[in-house]
């Protein structure tokens, strides 16, 4: 149906290697990172987003409870089949043994990188509270950074945080403790531009990120609403970060990071993505998806993703509506099929700002541990 040219998909451009940042001996394809989402980026998620110009992600958190490693739900997250590395993987808890152990364990199912969680408003673990929690008690995160640290180094592991602007808007102690983590040797911090006290809400600001930023060697990447090429490209200039990472515009709009790329190389914007496309690449994820969760399981929990993939499109509110009650992945699969001919009878692109890559409306669920 489309012909003009221009419209085609092009690979974006490679950034220039001597601009690359590394995380330790990695260096990363792109500065364009997924964010970890818990329940959102597993695995076929992630490998999508790759593949559509992300250069790196963190798969989703992984407790440091022992007694939960067995679990099915902590082996489908540590699940990296196939995916292209570095493989990333985040931690979480509360105390610095556990937090080691939890490091070792995941080296040794594959994990290149470890990332430790002080970002997320993440439930209990061990009755204590973990995720940006850590932040108020500065003592405990360092000895928990200084402990995985130890676990790593001598594996050849780099070690990297996530972590917000602070505890609460007096207690913003992002610089003070990014300091201290470059000194007991993390090699990448990425900073979301809200307190913890805030939640998801209010605004990201990233004057604390581009502080943080002035404030050590390391790289630093910029994180909080960006849902745009434009928005990118400004919180890159305001922070100086090394790179920027994506949770929730990157819901249902995988694409989002070729469009970043394109737009940060050519200073233009990418045609939205063919009717067509989005059809083959939200069924190739359906299917991987079915595939890490089986049936029964797969087809509940691709129901969110299919719901972002439409939420913003021509008849996507009811489809997404009647589509919840299907309860296996033929059918499931199959109504998504029909929903995007229909589509495609109507346009052959989906509409600029089509499934608008902004944050209203995305899963905004806290990360569970
Ligand atoms: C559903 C959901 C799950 C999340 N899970 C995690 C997590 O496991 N670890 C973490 O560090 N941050 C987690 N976050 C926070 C995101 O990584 C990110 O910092 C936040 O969404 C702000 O970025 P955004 O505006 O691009 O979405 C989660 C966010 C959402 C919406």
């Amino acid at each position: 149906m489309e012909s003009d040219p221009r419209h085609r998909f092009q690979n974006p451009p490679p950034f220039p290697s001597d601009t690359r940042m590394h995380i330790g001996h990695f260096a990363m394809a792109n500065p364009l990172f997924v964010a970890p989402m818990a329940g959102v980026t597993d695995r076929p998620f992630r490998q999508l987003c790759k593949r559509l110009g992300a250069g790196y992600a963190v798969s989703e958190m992984v407790t440091s409870r022992r007694d939960l490693w067995d679990t099915l739900k902590t082996s489908r997250r540590a699940n990296h089949d196939g995916e292209p590395g570095p493989i990333a993987v985040q931690i979480a808890g509360t105390e610095a043994q556990m937090m080691a152990d939890a490091a070792v364990y995941n080296i040794e199912r594959g994990a290149q990188i470890i990332d430790i969680n002080m970002g997320c408003p993440a439930k209990k673990v061990c009755n204590k509270w973990a995720g940006s929690a850590l932040m108020q008690d500065e003592a405990l995160a360092l000895s928990i950074v200084q402990a995985v640290v130890a676990a790593c180094a001598p594996r050849n592991v780099p070690v990297t945080l996530k972590m917000r602007t602070g505890w609460c808007q007096a207690h913003k102690n992002a610089v003070r403790l990014a300091g201290a983590f470059e000194s007991a040797g993390v090699q990448m911090l990425a900073v979301h531009g809200r307190t913890r006290e805030q939640g998801y809400k209010g605004e990201a600001e990233y004057d604390t990120i581009a502080a943080v930023k002035a404030a050590v060697q390391i790289p630093v990447v910029a994180n909080g609403d960006i849902t745009t090429p434009e928005k990118a490209r400004d919180v890159l200039r305001a922070t100086g970060a090394d790179a920027i990472m994506i949770g929730r515009a990157a819901q249902g709009r995988p694409w989002i990071f070729r469009e970043i790329a394109h737009f940060l190389a050519t200073g233009a914007h990418l045609a939205p993505p063919l009717v067509s496309e989005v059809k083959r690449l939200l069924v190739e994820h359906l299917h991987d998806h079915y595939r890490l969760y089986d049936e029964f399981i797969g087809v509940r929990s691709a129901r969110k993703h299919i719901g972002w993939y439409v939420r913003d499109l021509p008849g996507g509110e009811d489809f997404r509506a009647g589509m919840n009650a299907l309860q296996d992945s033929v059918a499931q699969v199959a109504a998504v099929e029909q929903f995007f001919d229909g589509l495609n009878e109507k346009m052959d692109r989906i509409p600029a700002n089509g499934g608008a890559a902004n944050t209203r409306g995305r899963d905004m669920t806290e990360c569970a541990v």
